[in-house]
C-alpha cells in the first residue's frame, strides 16, 4: 500500500506539494547544489505551479539552481502549438520564475522518427549526468498511466516513443478540438526512468480519479495500472483531494 495524504480540497492539496519542492530547492540552495526536477503537465499540477510562482514573486523562491525534466510530450509536436507541452510548461511555469532557459528539458516532438531513439538515450543520460531526479512529480492517467506509459507498459520501460491509448486520447479530444486530431503517439519518460527518482509525489484530484488511484495503492501490482508500480518504490507518496479518496478502503 502506497502512503496517502488526503487533503480536503485541491488547493490544500497543491500547496502541501509546492511547500516539499519549495523546501528542498531551498535546502540545495544552502547547501550551494543544484536541484533536479521532473515534472508533469495536465490540469492536475497546475495549482502547483501557481504556487510555486506565488513563492517566487512574494516569498523570494528563487529557481536558478533547478534543472526539470518534463516527463512526456505529443509527436509529432510543433513547441509553439497551442498543444506542446513546451507551450504548456512555459506558460503555467518557466516564464513566470528565473529558471535559466537551459535548465528545463522537455521531450523534442519535432524530431523525424529516425532520430527519437537517440534522443530518448540523451534525455536519460542528461539526467543521469545531473545526479538524477531528486523529485518527481506525477499525475495518473483513468487509465493508471504516469506520464505516458499506458497500460502494458513494462517496468523496466525507458523515454521512448509511445503508442498513445484510446484512454488518453479520448480524455485530451476536448483541449483538440475532436479525438481525431490528438495525435496517435507521444514520447514519455519510462517506468524505469520515474522510479530512479529519490523522491515520487503523485497527485490525484477528482472524484474521477477515485477509483484508479484505489487500484494504484491498494490493488496488485501490473502492467495494467503503471501506476501500480509505484508500490515497489519506497519513497512515495500519493497526494489526494478528499473527493479522490472515495474508493480506498
Ligand atoms: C502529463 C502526464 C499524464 C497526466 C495524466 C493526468 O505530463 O504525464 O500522465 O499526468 O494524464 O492528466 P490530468 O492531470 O490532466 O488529469
Amino acid at each position: 500500500r502506497i502512503p496517502t495524504k488526503i487533503y480536503s480540497n485541491a488547493s490544500l492539496a497543491s500547496i502541501a506539494v509546492a511547500k516539499e519542492i519549495s523546501d528542498l530547492i531551498r535546502q540545495r540552495q544552502e547547501d550551494g547544489k543544484h536541484v533536479v526536477l521532473g515534472l508533469a503537465t495536465g490540469s492536475t499540477p497546475i495549482k502547483v505551479y501557481k504556487e510555486l510562482i506565488r513563492l517566487h514573486k512574494e516569498e523570494g523562491l528563487s529557481f536558478s539552481n533547478v534543472y526539470s525534466f518534463n516527463l512526456d510530450e505529443y509527436y509529432p509536436m510543433q513547441p509553439d502549438s497551442i498543444h506542446s507541452y513546451v507551450r504548456f510548461m512555459e506558460e503555467q511555469l518557466f516564464n513566470h520564475v528565473d529558471i535559466p532557459k537551459g535548465n528545463y528539458n522537455i521531450p523534442n516532438g519535432t524530431l523525424p522518427q529516425e532520430d527519437i531513439a537517440a534522443f530518448c538515450a540523451e534525455y536519460e543520460q542528461k539526467i543521469e549526468d545531473l545526479g538524477g531526479i531528486d523529485f518527481q512529480l506525477l499525475g495518473i492517467g483513468g487509465n493508471g498511466h504516469i506520464g505516458f506509459n499506458e497500460p502494458g507498459s513494462l517496468q523496466n520501460s525507458k523515454t521512448r516513443l509511445i503508442t498513445l491509448d484510446h484512454v488518453t486520447r479520448a480524455a485530451a479530444a476536448g483541449e483538440f478540438q475532436g479525438i481525431q486530431k490528438v495525435p496517435r503517439k507521444a514520447i514519455t519518460a519510462g517506468v524505469s526512468t520515474i522510479m530512479k527518482a529519490e523522491r515520487i509525489v503523485l497527485m490525484g484530484l477528482g472524484e474521477g480519479k477515485s477509483k484508479i488511484v484505489a487500484a494504484a495503492v491498494e490493488g496488485p501490482i501490473t502492467d495494467q495500472v503503471p501506476a501500480s508500480y509505484l508500490q515497489l518504490h519506497s519513497n512515495t507518496m500519493f497526494v489526494i483531494d478528499e473527493p479522490c479518496s472515495s474508493e480506498l478502503t
